[in-house]
């Protein structure tokens, strides 16, 4: 159980990455273009991946041993044990809501404009915070 899901989070990770990056550069080539429901799906390609990844990500934390079962002060001292159990979870889980607040905007936005740059703003923030802090030494 632990082993599969922690290989799929960490392949989902990549079409994750890629999702949200295929997005935020298909919002800017297309910013002064109509918004059509296709450019909708592309975004919700990527909503879809991240909110996976937040519940696969939520219960690997309670299943791995780098994660709630290690909380401890002396843990919070050590940089890479550090990150897992706190860094990575609060600053993802913050990405998430970033990432679904640009999406959700689109529905309520008026101006196709507004739109992609809702998701240029939003999913693109939400991005360099996830490349902060995945665990690079052990990932890709
Ligand atoms: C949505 C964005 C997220 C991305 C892109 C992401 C990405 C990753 C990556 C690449 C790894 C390394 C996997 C490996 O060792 O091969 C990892 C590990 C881990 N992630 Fe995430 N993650 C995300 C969200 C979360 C959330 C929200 C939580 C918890 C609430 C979480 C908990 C963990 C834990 C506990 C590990 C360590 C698993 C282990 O090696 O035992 N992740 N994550
Ligand atoms: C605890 C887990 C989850 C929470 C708290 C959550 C929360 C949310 C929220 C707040 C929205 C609204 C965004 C909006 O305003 O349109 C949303 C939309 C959505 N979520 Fe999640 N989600 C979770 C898990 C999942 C999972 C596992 C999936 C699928 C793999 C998923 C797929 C979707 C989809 C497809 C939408 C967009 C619906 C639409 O087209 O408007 N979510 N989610």
């Amino acid at each position: 159980m632990y082993t599969g899901l922690k290989h799929f989070h960490s392949g989902l990770a990549y079409l994750l990455l890629a999702a949200l990056i295929v997005a935020v550069m298909y919002a800017i080539v297309s910013r002064r273009k109509p918004f059509t429901a296709g450019s909708r799906k592309i975004a919700l390609i990527g909503l879809i991946c991240t909110h996976l990844q937040f519940v696969l990500g939520i219960v690997l934390y309670f299943l791995s041993p780098l994660g709630s079962s290690n909380f401890s002060g002396e843990a919070m001292k050590e940089k890479v044990s550090r990150l897992y159990i706190i860094e990575h979870p609060l600053m993802m889980l913050i990405a998430i809501v970033l990432v679904t607040i640009g999406y959700s905007r689109i529905k309520r936005l008026g101006s196709d404009s507004k739109k992609y740059n809702s998701i240029i703003v939003f999913y693109g923030i939400g991005l360099l915070l996830m490349l902060s802090v995945i665990p690079w030494k052990v990932w890709p």
